[in-house]
């Protein structure tokens, strides 16, 4: 068990949470002194406020926490991660339920567990901060598994380039890799530049080399799911440098990377039953004099020959390179993971990245299951009349449009011209990154579309050997 869930209630101290329309009833079942507590605090059950309460004897009786009342327009269901940053330490329990949603109280319990999570790599440790015993009826394994994912991918992408270079990341991924029995192996140097031109590319001017990690886990014989995530450990632009305040938050561009060993992580503590199969493309895209220019034109590893618009749109670079190579086997499903553009972000903004699919069906399931999941994603076309908008003049394809217009729809429409075998495939232009704390989302690095496809994933394959 992680620090912050217990599953032994004894002595745990009860949490209740109340809306103005149960306020009065939830009171009413408090002790005196608590009640009477409640009442001269002029405490109102508002969204997220909370009160701890005293016994008779001047100790600790419980606490309360406001919900929103049913039939409200909007309810966070990981609100109770705010009771994370307001309980005293110590054990609690849940006394009842935040609501009546289907998932209401393993939603709560995941909301507190990841609001417990700080980053303390430069810091001393955190205070112990309190603990939750694990509600009656959700599943502790899954939840604690799922954190330990999150914490994973959290940590990963808040860890600063100077410490989580091209060389960290691969360290961290082989060392998932092999935490978890999987299989691996990595391609760099003359390989790399003969197999994946563009990777070596995009990477070559960096201190550290560029290179692909290649993880299979699972029975060959299994369903093949493939998973590809962007892993640029830090994004200047290249010679189309970025100004600086859009470079600030650049060692965040490993996100997807680490958001597919989040979720490979947790399939295969799952144990479901799927082959699977993990590419990381990882480099750095730095400014050096070996840096690949505006213009320059490079062969992939589909053949396809590419012009280099723009150095800036190097995640699209590396991805096809590594999405081609998974297609080449025809993997049942493929999902990559990728902080692509900022036009995703201006359609719609940090927390519901947008998702492009090959099967209506996947996507149907892929948005529906992201709502029940509380990891929400929206669908974006993959607009075949903007295909052309990626046409080269003297090469097959150009890694950008010309004009400003659907950023976030032609790199998705790029990345789709590397794919072709694969049953279905679905690429996630993600934030990674919470720009303010909310409740089971502090501020920093995250994963999203972790806990939506782990899900997905084991609701279509099932679970097998754990
Ligand atoms: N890593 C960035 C995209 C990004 C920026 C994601 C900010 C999240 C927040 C990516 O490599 C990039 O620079 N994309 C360019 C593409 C453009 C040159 C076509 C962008 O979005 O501006
Ligand atoms: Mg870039
Ligand atoms: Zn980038």
């Amino acid at each position: 068990m992680s620090n912050v869930l217990t599953r032994s209630a004894k002595g745990a101290l009860p949490v209740w949470f109340a809306s103005t329309d149960t306020w009065d009833e939830v009171r009413g079942g408090l002790s005196p002194a608590a009640s009477a507590f409640a009442k001269a605090s002029g405490f109102e059950p508002t969204p997220g406020r909370v009160l701890t309460l005293p016994n008779a004897a001047g100790g600790l009786e419980g606490a309360v926490m406001g919900v929103e009342r049913k039939g409200a327009r909007w309810r966070d269901p990981l609100l109770a991660g705010k009771l994370a940053g307001a309980l005293p330490a110590g054990v609690w329990r849940f006394a009842n339920a935040p609501g009546d949603a289907p998932r209401a109280l393993e939603l709560a319990a995941l909301g507190f567990g990841l609001s417990a999570y700080s980053f303390r790599r430069y810091r001393k440790p955190a205070q112990p901060g309190p603990r939750l015993v694990v509600p009656q009826g959700v599943d502790a394994k899954a939840l604690e598994r799922t954190l330990d994912a999150l914490t994973m991918a959290r940590d990963l992408v808040n860890t600063p380039a100077n410490d989580m270079g091209p060389d960290a990341l691969e360290k961290a991924a082989l060392a998932m890799a092999s935490r978890n029995g999987a299989k691996a192996r990595v391609v760099r140097g003359a390989a790399l530049q003969k197999g994946f031109p563009l990777i070596h590319a995009v990477g070559r001017a960096a201190a550290q080399e560029p290179r692909l990690v290649d993880i299979t886990w699972g029975s060959p014989k299994a369903p093949k799911v493939t998973l590809v995530g962007k892993g640029v450990c830090f994004d200047t632009g290249g010679l189309d440098i970025k100004p600086s305040s859009a470079m600030l938050l650049m060692k965040k561009d490993m996100a997807g990377a680490a958001t597919a060993m989040a979720l490979a992580q947790s399939v295969m503590q799952a144990g479901l039953k799927v082959r699977l199969r993990v590419l990381l493309p990882i480099v750095e895209n730095s400014v050096s004099s070996d840096a690949f220019r505006p213009g320059d034109v490079y062969p992939s590893r589909k053949g396809l020959s590419v012009e280099i618009g723009n150095t800036d749109a190097e995640g699209r670079l590396i991805l096809c390179d590594a999405l081609a190579l998974a297609d080449e086997e025809a993997p049942e499903m493929m999902f990559d993971f990728a902080t692509l553009t900022g036009a995703a972000r201006v359609a719609l903004g940090p927390d519901l990245p947008p998702f492009y699919c090959t099967d209506d069906a996947l996507a149907q399931d892929i948005q529906r299951t992201g709502f029940e999941t509380h990891d929400p994603v929206w669908r974006l076309p993959l607009w075949d009349p903007y295909d052309s908008m990626l046409d080269g003049k003297i090469s097959d394809i150009n890694n950008v449009s010309a004009g400003p217009f659907a950023g976030s729809i032609t790199a998705a429409l790029y990345l789709r011209r590397f794919v072709e075998k694969a049953g279905a495939w679905a690429h996630f232009d993600i934030y990674g990154w919470n720009p303010s704390t909310k409740p089971g989302r502090p501020e920093g690095g995250d994963a999203q579309t972790v806990r939506l496809l782990h899900d997905l994933l084991e609701r279509r394959f099932g679970r097998g050997r754990t």
